[in-house]
């Protein structure tokens, strides 16, 4: 579904993400993992050209490289971004409203599909996004992002400064994503609880991919464990 070749991310003369490749295969949960500033919000914020990027980004087989943000949405690409920036002086149904920008004629019908996946977010259809709490601000990002019908999920951090109970809910929640068929890149410090969901994953240190391979083998990997799971 998406070839990534190389890319590159510059702020200036700092270089955030130094020529990195890797594959997200269709129906799969793929995983980014690595600690603060590795580059992995650089990266995927780069994959929807929101920041300046070198190398290649094949999406289905298309460069995407001339494409705005928001016609890759229209193309099958959705990010829910770091700190779920939801709109918080909107009410959760107005955000998403502007979730289906692209997408207004299944708009009522994709509506019930979120409440449905997300309950707690019906009772609160009329409530500002601002006033809402972590985890159902996290929920909202969410199916906003899922309201412009996406084939590729991208989740930066869904599980920061979340309680554990709703994190595994919410991991939960991915996992059914990917069995109703989205492909999803999963970006996670929570290495743990994203690697126990994942088909593949790679590792990312200081703008590089250190290390890669099924989350199978990753999660009993010695190293691996006392690096970056603290177990
Ligand atoms: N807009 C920016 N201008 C300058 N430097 C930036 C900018 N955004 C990120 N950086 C730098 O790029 C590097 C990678 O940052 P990035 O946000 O991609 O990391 P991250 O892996 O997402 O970290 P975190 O886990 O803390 O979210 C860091 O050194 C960061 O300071
Ligand atoms: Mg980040």
């Amino acid at each position: 579904m998406l070839v990534v070749k190389n890319l590159q991310v510059f702020y200036g003369l700092i270089q955030a993400v130094k020529g990195i490749s890797f594959e997200v295969k269709e129906g799969q949960i793929i995983s980014l993992i690595g600690s603060n500033g590795a580059g992995k919000t650089s990266t995927l914020n780069a994959l929807i050209n929101a920041v300046k990027r070198k190398g290649e980004v094949i999406f289905l087989g298309y460069e995407t490289k001339r494409h705005l943000t928001h016609s890759l949405v229209k193309k099958g690409i959705s990010l829910v971004p770091e700190g779920r920036r939801v709109f918080i002086n909107l009410s959760v149904e107005e955000n998403l409203k502007i979730g289906a920008f692209n997408n207004d004629e299944n708009y009522e019908h994709l509506k019930k599909q979120m409440y449905k996946l997300f309950p707690r977010l019906e009772n609160k259809k009329n409530v500002l996004a601002g006033n809402l709490s972590g985890g159902e601000a996290q929920m909202l990002a969410i199916s906003r992002a899922l309201m412009s019908e996406p084939k590729l999920l991208m989740l930066d951090e869904p599980s920061l400064g979340l309680a554990p109970k709703i994190v595994g809910e919410l991991f939960e929640t991915i996992v059914r994503l990917k069995n109703e068929g989205i492909t999803i890149l999963l970006v996670e410090q929570n290495a743990y609880s994203a690697l126990k969901i994942s088909d593949y994953a790679y590792v990312l240190e200081n703008g590089q991919i250190v290390l890669q391979n099924e989350a199978k083998h990753l999660i009993n990997d010695d190293e691996v464990r006392k690096k970056y799971l603290g177990l």
